[in-house]
This record gives structure tokens, C-alpha cells and sequence, in this order.
């Protein structure tokens, strides 16, 4: 059946396939009612190229004549109501479709989406750790009570844990207040040594104002091995605080209280607006409390198994917030979740 037929070569079946393939794209540009008759003509006329082809099946021999004439009808058909439909279309459209498109008008604008200001910040954050080896985690925002107060050294009758600073879901169920729940699920699933951040969300029940919302983001960081000291914590945070603010900020460590860490610190920065000399932005005080850290106390390594005579470290937490808007002179925080697509294409 594969032997050559027909005048152009080729078998019938190669013809009949050349013979549609001609059709649709002379169909596919034809845009005006005078167009699409040429070439119906052209194809399904009586003298068409379909006619034409059928003609040459005469010359097949019995054996291959029933194939070949099927396949002819069914590309007969194909191009009968394609035809039809082509008509059909340039019938709805009316007089403006038919007199042509102009294809060199400009296309209708896509606006292109972007990342919120807080995950720009955040990425630009992770990444700076990322770079000095840390790893990303993540937990969960519905929490226990054990992960979010317990485990990390902070018993239920603790202000911290007072039943009106959390939101509850159920008894001993919340949504997480600090990102500090994410250290106990990866030392759960890990042993050291340990490096991590784990930025996201979380709630509290804040009245809120400029500077307070009921949900905010915050980054934790924790890094857990043999000889892990104060030294290292300071210099992780420095170099953190110099590469996302400024290579010239100033920082001091000022003594603190933390439940999971011990001893603990909170870092300043000196004000990149006023240089440390005082000024609105940091209240008259010359400085900006930027996070709170210090080594992680035994009791915590020891809710998750994690010999504290062996092992130590240092953890530290800050909200994304309060850097985002200070790099970017945005006055209220309230701003940043109202998603109002004017305010967010700023950044
Ligand atoms: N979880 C604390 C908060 O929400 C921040 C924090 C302080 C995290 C000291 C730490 C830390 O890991 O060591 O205020």
C-alpha cells in the first residue's frame, strides 16, 4: 500500500495528508467571507484538489482501493465541517472580523504581580543566613502548649503564658505566639550540630496600632554543637546586622531575661537616622532594639533529649516588621496588611 500513486508522487495516503495540512493553514488566514470561498473552491470543488484525488483512486488496485477510499472520505468530511464552522465564526463576528484584525496594535497590558514587601524582607534575611550555613525550618502556626511555653523553660502560670496573650483554639491548643516553637520541633527531629532559621508567622492578641498588629512575622535562628559560645552568637549577629542594615552599624548587647535562654541579651543598634545621638525614630534614646538572644538554657536541651553537658548553643528571635519598615521609612504597620496594591507596588 506504501507504493507511490498519483501525477505529484507520493502514496495516496501521503497526498491526502498534504492535501488537509494545505487546507488549514490557507483556512487559518483566510479572515474575510471571499477569502474562505476561494478556498472551499480551491479544495472541495468540484474541480478541487479533494475532487482531483478521488478521480486517481480509479487507477488503485481492488485490494487497495477501499483503504484509500475511506481515508479520502474522511478527509472530505474533516474539511466539510471545518468549513462550516470557519463560516460560522466569521458570520458571528460580522463585518469587523470580516474586514480584517490588525495585528499591529499594541497588545492589552499585563500587570505583573510582586512579592510583598515583608517576604522581600524576609528572603533577604534567610539568605544572609543561608550564607553563613544556616538551614530554613518551618512549624506549625496551630501549636501546644508544650512547644510554645513548656518545652522552651516557660511553665504555664508564667505571664507569658496567660491565657488572655494567646489566642486559643482549644485547651492547650493556640495559635503559636513566637517562632521560638520551631527550635523544640527540629532539636525533636534532630540532633545536633544544628544551624537553622525558621521565619513565619505569628499571633497575638495585640490591640492594633501603628506599631502593634494581631499577627506579625518573626525569624528565629538556633544554632546547637560542641563549643558553641557567646562569642559565636555575636559575631553571627553582627555580621547579620552589618550586612542587612549597614557595613558601619553600631551594635551593644545589653544583659536581659529570656525563660529559654540563658545567659540572655537583647541587640541594639545605634540609630541610622540620628547616628546614636537621639531623634523620633528611636525615641530619644540613640538606639534601636533590634532582637533578643542568648545560649540556649539546658532545661530546653533537655525536654528534647539533647545532653546540655555535651552540647550548647545559642538561639535568637526577631519580628520582620519593625526592620522592614526601618529600611524602607514606612510609618505604619498597619499599611503593610491592608493590601492596598498603590502603597505595595512601592517596593
Ligand atoms: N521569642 C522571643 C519573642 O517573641 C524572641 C526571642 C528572644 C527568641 C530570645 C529567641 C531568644 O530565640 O533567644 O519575644
Amino acid at each position: 500500500m506504501c507504493r507511490p500513486y498519483g501525477r505529484f508522487g507520493g502514496t495516496m495516503f501521503e497526498q491526502l495528508d498534504k492535501l488537509q495540512k494545505d487546507f488549514e493553514s490557507d483556512l487559518a488566514s483566510a479572515v474575510t467571507s471571499e477569502a474562505l470561498e476561494k478556498v472551499r473552491v480551491e479544495f472541495l470543488g468540484r474541480k478541487g484538489r479533494l475532487a482531483e484525488l478521488m478521480k486517481s483512486l480509479a487507477t488503485l488496485s481492488a485490494a487497495e482501493k477501499p483503504a484509500a477510499g475511506k481515508r479520502a472520505n474522511e478527509v472530505k468530511r474533516a474539511l466539510e465541517s471545518a468549513m462550516d464552522a470557519a463560516g460560522k465564526v466569521l458570520a458571528a463576528k460580522g463585518p469587523k472580523r470580516a474586514a480584517g484584525v490588525d495585528l499591529t496594535l499594541p497588545g492589552i497590558p499585563v500587570r505583573l504581580g510582586r512579592r510583598h514587601v515583608i517576604m522581600q524582607t524576609m528572603v533577604e534575611m534567610v539568605d544572609i543566613f543561608q550564607r553563613l550555613g544556616f538551614d530554613v525550618a518551618g512549624g506549625p502556626e496551630v501549636e501546644d502548649t508544650w512547644h510554645n511555653f513548656e518545652a522552651l523553660n516557660i511553665p504555664l502560670d508564667h505571664a507569658a503564658a496567660d491565657p488572655d496573650n494567646s489566642f486559643f483554639i482549644e485547651d492547650r491548643t493556640i495559635l503559636r505566639t513566637q517562632t521560638s516553637t520551631v527550635q523544640i520541633h527540629v532539636m525533636e527531629g534532630q540532633k545536633p550540630p544544628i544551624r537553622v532559621v525558621a521565619p513565619g508567622r505569628v499571633y497575638r492578641p495585640e490591640t492594633v496600632d501603628a506599631s502593634h498588629g494581631y499577627m506579625f512575622h518573626q525569624l528565629e535562628g538556633l544554632m546547637v554543637d560542641e563549643n558553641v559560645t557567646f562569642r559565636d552568637l555575636k559575631a553571627v549577629l553582627n555580621l547579620y546586622v552589618r550586612e542587612f542594615f549597614s557595613p558601619n552599624a553600631k551594635t551593644r548587647f545589653r544583659p536581659h531575661f529570656f525563660p529559654f535562654t540563658e545567659p540572655s541579651a537583647e541587640l541594639d543598634m545605634a540609630c541610622t537616622l540620628c547616628d546614636g545621638k537621639g531623634c523620633a525614630v528611636c525615641g530619644g534614646k540613640g538606639w534601636l532594639e533590634l532582637l533578643g538572644c542568648g545560649m540556649v538554657d539546658p532545661n530546653v536541651l533537655r525536654a528534647v533529649n539533647i545532653d546540655p553537658e555535651r552540647y550548647t548553643g545559642f538561639a535568637f528571635g526577631f519580628g520582620i516588621e519593625r526592620p522592614a519598615m526601618l529600611k524602607h521609612g514606612i510609618r505604619d504597620i498597619r499599611l503593610l496588611f491592608e493590601n492596598d496594591a498603590r502603597f505595595l507596588a512601592q517596593f
